[in-house]
Protein backbone atom coordinates (compact mmCIF):
# COMPACT_ATOMS: atom_id res chain seq x y z
CA UNK A 1 0.00 0.00 0.00
CA UNK A 2 1.55 2.98 -0.92
CA UNK A 3 1.99 5.35 1.74
CA UNK A 4 0.03 8.82 1.41
CA UNK A 5 1.51 12.07 2.12
CA UNK A 6 -1.15 14.53 3.99
CA UNK A 7 0.00 18.42 5.08
CA UNK A 8 -2.24 18.70 8.42
CA UNK A 9 -3.52 22.07 9.43
CA UNK A 10 -4.29 22.65 13.85
CA UNK A 11 -5.53 26.27 14.93
CA UNK A 12 -8.22 25.43 17.35
CA UNK A 13 -7.01 27.37 20.64
CA UNK A 14 -3.96 29.15 21.28
CA UNK A 15 -1.04 27.03 18.66
CA UNK A 16 -0.69 27.41 15.00
CA UNK A 17 0.46 24.44 13.36
CA UNK A 18 1.31 22.69 10.12
CA UNK A 19 2.72 19.54 9.79
CA UNK A 20 3.61 16.73 6.76
CA UNK A 21 3.09 12.82 8.19
CA UNK A 22 3.44 10.14 5.61
CA UNK A 23 1.24 7.04 6.44
CA UNK A 24 -0.07 8.14 9.43
CA UNK A 25 2.50 7.59 11.60
CA UNK A 26 5.68 8.79 9.97
CA UNK A 27 6.95 13.00 10.94
CA UNK A 28 8.46 14.64 7.88
CA UNK A 29 7.71 17.78 9.90
CA UNK A 30 5.69 19.33 13.15
CA UNK A 31 5.90 23.21 13.19
CA UNK A 32 3.90 24.53 16.22
CA UNK A 33 4.07 28.31 16.79
CA UNK A 34 2.30 29.32 20.87
CA UNK A 35 0.75 32.13 21.33
CA UNK A 36 1.35 31.92 24.91
CA UNK A 37 3.17 34.97 25.90
CA UNK A 38 0.33 36.97 23.98
CA UNK A 39 -2.61 35.68 26.26
CA UNK A 40 -0.27 35.48 29.32
CA UNK A 41 -1.19 38.46 30.20
CA UNK A 42 -4.90 38.62 30.35
CA UNK A 43 -4.72 35.14 32.21
CA UNK A 44 -6.29 32.91 29.96
CA UNK A 45 -6.49 32.34 26.25
CA UNK A 46 -8.82 35.67 24.83
CA UNK A 47 -10.45 34.32 21.44
CA UNK A 48 -10.09 37.39 19.63
CA UNK A 49 -6.40 37.59 20.08
CA UNK A 50 -6.06 33.92 19.28
CA UNK A 51 -7.72 34.47 15.96
CA UNK A 52 -5.84 37.66 14.74
CA UNK A 53 -2.28 35.64 15.61
CA UNK A 54 -3.50 32.81 13.62
CA UNK A 55 -4.38 34.58 10.85
CA UNK A 56 -0.90 36.56 10.76
CA UNK A 57 1.06 33.04 11.39
CA UNK A 58 -0.95 30.28 8.98
CA UNK A 59 0.57 30.77 5.68
CA UNK A 60 4.11 31.15 7.25
CA UNK A 61 3.81 27.87 9.74
CA UNK A 62 2.21 26.28 6.77
CA UNK A 63 5.42 27.03 4.28
CA UNK A 64 7.72 25.87 6.92
CA UNK A 65 6.01 22.69 6.99
CA UNK A 66 6.45 21.54 3.86
CA UNK A 67 9.89 23.30 3.29
CA UNK A 68 11.37 21.38 6.77
CA UNK A 69 10.21 17.86 4.88
CA UNK A 70 11.42 18.81 2.04
CA UNK A 71 7.91 18.34 0.59
CA UNK A 72 6.33 20.50 -2.51
CA UNK A 73 2.45 21.10 -2.22
CA UNK A 74 1.92 19.52 -5.38
CA UNK A 75 3.65 16.24 -4.08
CA UNK A 76 1.04 16.18 -1.32
CA UNK A 77 -1.80 13.71 -1.46
CA UNK A 78 -4.36 15.49 0.81
CA UNK A 79 -5.30 18.20 2.90
CA UNK A 80 -6.05 17.70 6.59
CA UNK A 81 -7.72 19.80 9.57
CA UNK A 82 -9.04 20.41 12.71
CA UNK A 83 -12.96 21.08 11.90
CA UNK A 84 -13.81 21.31 15.99
CA UNK A 85 -14.07 21.31 18.92
CA UNK A 86 -12.73 24.17 19.56
CA UNK A 87 -12.53 28.39 19.45
CA UNK A 88 -14.53 28.90 16.21
CA UNK A 89 -13.01 32.08 15.04
CA UNK A 90 -9.22 30.45 15.77
CA UNK A 91 -11.09 26.76 13.97
CA UNK A 92 -11.81 29.18 11.12
CA UNK A 93 -8.82 30.24 10.25
CA UNK A 94 -7.26 26.76 10.03
CA UNK A 95 -10.12 25.51 8.03
CA UNK A 96 -10.37 28.32 5.68
CA UNK A 97 -6.73 27.65 4.67
CA UNK A 98 -7.07 23.93 4.36
CA UNK A 99 -10.45 24.89 1.65
CA UNK A 100 -7.96 27.38 -0.34
CA UNK A 101 -5.03 24.88 -0.62
CA UNK A 102 -6.92 21.95 -1.48
CA UNK A 103 -9.45 24.30 -3.73
CA UNK A 104 -5.95 25.90 -5.15
CA UNK A 105 -3.92 22.38 -5.73
CA UNK A 106 -6.66 20.41 -6.48
CA UNK A 107 -6.46 18.03 -3.33
CA UNK A 108 -9.37 15.78 -1.21
CA UNK A 109 -9.51 18.15 1.81
CA UNK A 110 -9.81 16.09 5.60
CA UNK A 111 -11.69 16.92 8.48
CA UNK A 112 -10.50 15.50 11.65
CA UNK A 113 -12.14 15.91 15.47
CA UNK A 114 -9.03 17.60 17.88
CA UNK A 115 -9.92 15.10 20.34
CA UNK A 116 -9.05 12.22 17.20
CA UNK A 117 -5.92 13.67 16.45
CA UNK A 118 -4.96 13.57 20.69
CA UNK A 119 -5.42 10.42 20.81
CA UNK A 120 -3.64 9.68 17.76
CA UNK A 121 -0.07 11.17 18.74
CA UNK A 122 0.17 7.75 20.12
CA UNK A 123 0.59 6.08 17.31
CA UNK A 124 3.37 8.17 15.99
CA UNK A 125 5.23 6.34 18.71
CA UNK A 126 4.03 3.34 19.39
CA UNK A 127 1.69 0.70 17.82
CA UNK A 128 -2.00 0.60 18.92
CA UNK A 129 -3.63 -3.00 20.11
CA UNK A 130 -7.39 -2.56 20.13
CA UNK A 131 -9.45 -2.86 22.10
CA UNK A 132 -8.51 -0.03 24.28
CA UNK A 133 -9.16 2.63 26.83
CA UNK A 134 -7.73 6.03 26.20
CA UNK A 135 -7.76 8.87 29.02
CA UNK A 136 -8.20 12.59 27.64
CA UNK A 137 -7.37 15.21 29.48
CA UNK A 138 -6.74 18.95 28.14
CA UNK A 139 -7.87 22.00 28.60
CA UNK A 140 -11.33 21.89 27.13
CA UNK A 141 -11.99 17.86 28.06
CA UNK A 142 -11.61 15.02 30.29
CA UNK A 143 -13.37 12.15 29.15
CA UNK A 144 -12.39 8.13 28.69
CA UNK A 145 -13.27 6.72 25.57
CA UNK A 146 -13.36 2.90 24.41
CA UNK A 147 -11.86 2.11 21.72
CA UNK A 148 -13.12 -1.65 20.20
CA UNK A 149 -11.28 -0.66 16.98
CA UNK A 150 -9.11 1.64 14.77
CA UNK A 151 -11.25 4.84 14.02
CA UNK A 152 -13.91 3.43 16.21
CA UNK A 153 -14.82 5.62 19.68
CA UNK A 154 -17.57 5.47 22.40
CA UNK A 155 -17.48 8.02 25.39
CA UNK A 156 -18.04 5.67 28.16
CA UNK A 157 -17.38 9.39 30.63
CA UNK A 158 -16.80 13.00 30.63
CA UNK A 159 -16.42 15.64 32.71
CA UNK A 160 -19.79 17.04 34.34
CA UNK A 161 -18.02 20.68 34.84
CA UNK A 162 -15.07 21.74 34.18
CA UNK A 163 -12.03 19.97 32.48
CA UNK A 164 -8.86 18.72 34.12
CA UNK A 165 -6.64 21.15 32.66
CA UNK A 166 -9.13 24.13 33.44
CA UNK A 167 -9.26 23.51 36.99
CA UNK A 168 -5.20 22.92 36.84
CA UNK A 169 -5.36 26.60 35.38
CA UNK A 170 -7.73 28.20 37.75
CA UNK A 171 -6.08 26.56 40.51
CA UNK A 172 -2.91 28.37 39.35
CA UNK A 173 -4.72 31.89 39.20
CA UNK A 174 -6.01 32.01 42.86
CA UNK A 175 -1.88 31.41 43.50
CA UNK A 176 -1.12 33.82 41.45
CA UNK A 177 0.81 32.22 39.14
CA UNK A 178 0.88 33.32 35.24
CA UNK A 179 -1.08 31.40 32.25
CA UNK A 180 -1.24 28.23 31.21
CA UNK A 181 -0.98 27.13 35.10
CA UNK A 182 -0.81 24.18 34.67
CA UNK A 183 2.68 22.85 34.40
CA UNK A 184 3.36 25.71 37.42
CA UNK A 185 1.15 23.74 39.33
CA UNK A 186 2.96 20.38 38.06
CA UNK A 187 6.64 21.87 39.23
CA UNK A 188 5.38 23.37 42.43
CA UNK A 189 3.56 19.67 43.45
CA UNK A 190 7.36 17.99 43.03
CA UNK A 191 8.33 19.06 46.12
CA UNK A 192 5.14 19.32 48.10
CA UNK A 193 2.87 17.20 50.79
CA UNK A 194 -0.30 16.26 50.90
CA UNK A 195 -1.03 17.82 53.81
CA UNK A 196 -4.83 19.59 52.55
CA UNK A 197 -6.64 16.00 52.28
CA UNK A 198 -8.69 18.07 49.74
CA UNK A 199 -11.66 15.34 48.53
CA UNK A 200 -11.66 12.75 45.99
CA UNK A 201 -15.00 13.53 43.66
CA UNK A 202 -15.92 10.02 42.89
CA UNK A 203 -19.77 10.38 41.91
CA UNK A 204 -21.92 7.47 41.82
CA UNK A 205 -20.06 3.87 42.29
CA UNK A 206 -20.56 2.50 38.74
CA UNK A 207 -19.55 6.24 36.91
CA UNK A 208 -16.78 6.63 34.73
CA UNK A 209 -17.83 10.04 34.55
CA UNK A 210 -15.53 12.94 36.55
CA UNK A 211 -16.64 16.32 38.34
CA UNK A 212 -13.44 19.11 39.10
CA UNK A 213 -15.66 22.33 40.34
CA UNK A 214 -16.24 20.96 43.96
CA UNK A 215 -12.47 20.34 44.19
CA UNK A 216 -11.56 23.98 42.80
CA UNK A 217 -13.71 25.59 44.96
CA UNK A 218 -12.24 23.38 48.40
CA UNK A 219 -8.45 25.02 46.34
CA UNK A 220 -10.03 28.43 46.67
CA UNK A 221 -11.55 28.32 49.68
CA UNK A 222 -8.34 27.06 51.77
CA UNK A 223 -6.70 30.24 50.22
CA UNK A 224 -9.50 32.54 50.73
CA UNK A 225 -9.54 31.26 54.72
CA UNK A 226 -5.94 31.38 55.24
CA UNK A 227 -6.20 34.97 53.46
CA UNK A 228 -8.58 35.94 56.52
CA UNK A 229 -6.74 34.09 58.97
CA UNK A 230 -3.62 35.74 58.04
CA UNK A 231 -2.10 32.54 58.27
CA UNK A 232 0.89 31.79 55.22
CA UNK A 233 -0.26 29.03 52.83
CA UNK A 234 2.72 27.29 51.46
CA UNK A 235 1.97 27.08 47.81
CA UNK A 236 3.92 24.07 46.92
CA UNK A 237 1.89 21.69 49.60
CA UNK A 238 -1.12 23.27 48.33
CA UNK A 239 -0.19 22.52 44.87
CA UNK A 240 1.10 19.00 45.61
CA UNK A 241 -2.29 18.16 47.43
CA UNK A 242 -4.39 19.45 44.38
CA UNK A 243 -2.79 16.85 42.08
CA UNK A 244 -2.76 14.05 44.54
CA UNK A 245 -6.74 14.47 44.24
CA UNK A 246 -6.99 14.90 40.35
CA UNK A 247 -4.25 12.38 39.98
CA UNK A 248 -6.03 10.02 42.54
CA UNK A 249 -9.78 10.22 40.43
CA UNK A 250 -7.98 10.59 37.33
CA UNK A 251 -5.59 7.32 37.70
CA UNK A 252 -8.78 4.84 39.41
CA UNK A 253 -11.11 5.54 37.16
CA UNK A 254 -8.97 5.01 33.93
CA UNK A 255 -7.66 1.50 35.54
CA UNK A 256 -11.39 0.02 36.57
CA UNK A 257 -12.51 1.43 33.01
CA UNK A 258 -9.49 -0.94 30.99
CA UNK A 259 -10.50 -3.62 33.79
CA UNK A 260 -13.77 -3.81 33.11
CA UNK A 261 -14.20 -3.22 29.20
CA UNK A 262 -11.12 -5.55 28.94
CA UNK A 263 -8.88 -3.16 27.25
CA UNK A 264 -5.34 -4.16 26.11
CA UNK A 265 -3.84 -0.52 26.61
CA UNK A 266 -4.48 2.45 28.40
CA UNK A 267 -3.49 5.56 26.46
CA UNK A 268 -3.37 9.23 27.67
CA UNK A 269 -3.60 12.37 25.78
CA UNK A 270 -4.24 15.75 25.91
CA UNK A 271 -2.05 18.26 27.25
CA UNK A 272 -2.17 17.30 31.18
CA UNK A 273 -0.65 14.21 29.73
CA UNK A 274 2.59 15.87 30.23
CA UNK A 275 1.26 15.83 33.78
CA UNK A 276 4.33 14.28 35.99
CA UNK A 277 2.25 12.99 38.86
CA UNK A 278 -0.22 11.77 36.49
CA UNK A 279 2.36 9.75 34.13
CA UNK A 280 3.94 8.57 37.23
CA UNK A 281 0.34 7.62 39.05
CA UNK A 282 -0.66 5.87 36.25
CA UNK A 283 3.05 3.96 35.10
CA UNK A 284 3.08 3.00 39.10
CA UNK A 285 -1.15 1.64 38.72
CA UNK A 286 -0.40 -0.07 35.47
CA UNK A 287 2.92 -1.62 36.52
CA UNK A 288 0.79 -3.34 39.67
CA UNK A 289 -2.23 -4.47 37.05
CA UNK A 290 -0.04 -5.63 34.44
CA UNK A 291 -2.11 -3.43 32.25
CA UNK A 292 -0.01 -1.90 29.07
CA UNK A 293 0.56 1.88 29.20
CA UNK A 294 0.98 4.01 25.98
CA UNK A 295 2.10 7.51 26.83
CA UNK A 296 2.88 10.30 24.08
CA UNK A 297 6.25 11.97 24.35
CA UNK A 298 5.62 15.25 26.33
CA UNK A 299 6.33 17.27 22.61
CA UNK A 300 2.95 15.48 21.36
CA UNK A 301 1.12 16.03 24.30
CA UNK A 302 0.02 19.35 23.73
CA UNK A 303 -1.87 20.82 20.43
CA UNK A 304 0.09 20.29 17.56
CA UNK A 305 -0.40 19.10 14.07
CA UNK A 306 1.10 16.25 13.62
CA UNK A 307 -1.58 14.59 15.66
CA UNK A 308 -3.99 15.76 13.26
CA UNK A 309 -2.10 13.91 10.09
CA UNK A 310 -1.58 11.06 12.38
CA UNK A 311 -5.54 10.87 12.55
CA UNK A 312 -6.54 11.91 8.98
CA UNK A 313 -5.06 8.29 7.77
CA UNK A 314 -8.61 7.21 8.67
CA UNK A 315 -10.90 9.47 6.95
CA UNK A 316 -8.21 9.13 3.65
CA UNK A 317 -8.17 5.02 3.58
CA UNK A 318 -12.19 4.95 4.03
CA UNK A 319 -12.40 8.00 1.18
CA UNK A 320 -14.55 9.96 3.31
CA UNK A 321 -13.65 13.48 2.25
CA UNK A 322 -15.25 16.69 3.28
CA UNK A 323 -16.43 18.83 0.29
CA UNK A 324 -15.75 22.84 0.93
CA UNK A 325 -18.83 23.56 2.45
CA UNK A 326 -16.83 22.28 5.82
CA UNK A 327 -17.56 24.81 8.37
CA UNK A 328 -15.73 25.24 11.76
CA UNK A 329 -17.57 23.02 14.14
CA UNK A 330 -17.01 24.73 17.52
CA UNK A 331 -18.61 21.96 19.47
CA UNK A 332 -18.11 18.83 17.04
CA UNK A 333 -19.00 15.32 18.57
CA UNK A 334 -16.28 12.93 18.07
O1 LIG B 1 -4.41 19.77 24.87
P1 LIG B 1 -4.03 21.16 25.23
O2 LIG B 1 -2.68 21.69 24.80
O3 LIG B 1 -5.09 22.18 24.70
C1 LIG B 1 -6.45 21.85 24.70
O4 LIG B 1 -6.90 21.19 23.72
O5 LIG B 1 -7.11 22.19 25.73
O6 LIG B 1 -4.15 21.27 26.85
C2 LIG B 1 -3.86 22.46 27.52
C3 LIG B 1 -4.11 22.24 29.01
C4 LIG B 1 -4.00 23.53 29.83
O7 LIG B 1 -5.10 23.59 30.72
C5 LIG B 1 -2.69 23.34 30.60
O8 LIG B 1 -2.66 24.01 31.85
C6 LIG B 1 -2.67 21.84 30.79
O9 LIG B 1 -3.14 21.32 29.56
N1 LIG B 1 -1.32 21.33 31.07
C7 LIG B 1 -0.97 20.72 32.22
C8 LIG B 1 0.41 20.43 32.13
N2 LIG B 1 0.86 20.88 30.89
C9 LIG B 1 -0.23 21.42 30.26
N3 LIG B 1 -1.71 20.42 33.30
C10 LIG B 1 -1.06 19.81 34.33
N4 LIG B 1 0.26 19.51 34.31
C11 LIG B 1 1.04 19.80 33.24
N5 LIG B 1 2.33 19.49 33.23
ZN1 LIG C 1 -5.86 19.91 22.60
Amino acid sequence: MTQPLILAIESSCDETAAAVVRGGTDVLSNVVSSQIESHKRFGGVVPEVASRHHVERITYVIDDALTEAGVRIDEIDAIAVTEGPGLVGALLVGVSAAKALAFAHGKPLLGVHHIAGHIYANRLEQELRFPLVCLIASGGHTELIYMPEDGVYEVIGETRDDAAGEAYDKVARTLKLPYPGGPRIDQLAQTGQDTFHFPRIWLEKESYDFSFSGLKSSVINAVHNAEQRGEVIIPEDLAASFQASVVEVLVTKAIRAVKEKGGKQLLIAGGVAANRGLRAGLTEACSREGIELVIPPMHLCGDNAAMIGAAAIHPYRAGRQSTLAMNAEPGLDL
